[in-house]
């Protein structure tokens, strides 16, 4: 079983850094703290260590990683940037976004991480305990998020443990994650930014920042993420979107107020925000989801608005209640 250390207690923070530097270090696996979600670290230059990540999530091997380094210029470092990906990296590093650029050959990232494309995915995280490990270990690290492939992902240490717990040498638990929702991807591959997955970072706020609106994926290079395959994301449970009544035996994953009708009945009710607050929202949804199911066959979603983190909140939940594959 995994060494859980508990990084709010000071006198075990440096203690729980040098344990899972040294993991990453024999090629193991380490629960990893970000602002988003909580991710699956390895030494990004071992291919060993990445072929571990794969099969620790079942992972189909086409999915390449987002690469997590310390600082702007070391992430910098890893791939040629375009002037608005430079924009991008200055305005919002460290923190939830991460950027698909051209890949420096000269960097030391195993093929694997980057499942042999000529592009990565670079993210410089905010969370202190990321950034102290990073800076430990010396090197980038690949970290998907913890969870088994197709998994709701983790917002907690306890989610890593359950759904992984085998697997990790170390896991570093911060709490829970202060912004619940992964990374906003955004493609600089072409002349034209694209949103590859709506996240942390409101689509907005990119738009002002580089001027111009971002545009869909591009067709050729859409389906090798799996944050974008139409099923992803999933509780057990049956997910039934913008439910404006809650229907007999269903739980209801509730935003606001008023409920809708027929809440009192609801098998279980968790209101993702009382007071509509998006970013409340997005913290709480992935451990909502996971509370919910099980109490029911089914899970009720009120409508919840698209502006904001609602977009990638209501991009989650889409693939939630997207049929099976
Ligand atoms: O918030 C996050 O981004 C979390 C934390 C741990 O950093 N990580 C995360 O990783 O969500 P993961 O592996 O679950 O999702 C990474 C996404 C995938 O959809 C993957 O296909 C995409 O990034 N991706 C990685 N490299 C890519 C590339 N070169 N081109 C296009 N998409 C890429
Ligand atoms: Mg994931």
């Amino acid at each position: 079983l995994p060494e859980i250390f508990e990084m709010s207690n000071p006198a075990r923070f440096d203690a729980g850094i040098a344990a899972a530097a040294d993991s990453l270090r024999r090629g193991a696996l380490v629960g990893m703290p970000t602002e988003t979600v909580y991710g699956l670290a390895a030494d990004a230059s071992s291919g060993e260590a990445i072929a571990g990540i794969y099969s620790t999530k079942s992972r189909p091997r086409f999915n390449p990683l987002i690469i997590h380094d310390f600082s702007i210029e070391a992430a910098m470092g890893l791939g040629t940037f375009p002037p608005l990906a430079r924009t991008l990296a200055e305005a919002f590093w460290p923190g939830p976004l991460t950027l698909v650029v051209p890949r420096r050959r000269s960097a030391a990232i195993a093929d694997l991480a980057t499942a042999g494309l000529d592009t990565i995915a670079l993210r410089v995280p905010a969370h202190p305990v990321a950034r102290a490990l990073i800076t430990a270990f010396g090197r980038p690290v690949a970290a998907p998020s913890a969870n088994r492939s197709g998994h709701v992902s983790p917002t907690t240490a306890a989610h890593v443990a359950t759904d992984l717990g085998d697997r990790v040498a170390v896991i570093l638990d911060a709490g829970p994650t202060g912004i619940g929702v992964e990374s906003t991807i955004v493609g600089l591959t072409d002349e034209t930014p694209r949103l590859l997955r709506s996240g942390g970072v409101p689509r907005d706020a990119i738009e002002a920042a580089i001027g111009r609106p971002l545009a869909a994926p591009a067709e050729a290079n859409a389906p090798v993420a799996p944050g974008m395959l139409r099923s992803h994301y999933a509780p057990a449970a049956h997910v039934r979107l913008n439910a404006e009544t809650v229907r007999p035996g269903e739980a209801l994953l509730a935003f606001g107020e008023p409920l809708p009708a027929g809440a009192e009945q609801a098998a279980a009710t968790i209101n993702l925000s009382r007071s509509g607050d998006l970013g409340e929202a997005a913290a709480r949804l992935f451990s909502a989801l996971r509370e919910l199911d099980g109490t029911a066959a089914t899970i009720a979603v009120a409508p919840i608005p698209d502006h904001g983190l609602g977009e990638a909140i209501n991009d989650r939940l889409t693939r939630a209640a997207a049929p099976r594959g």
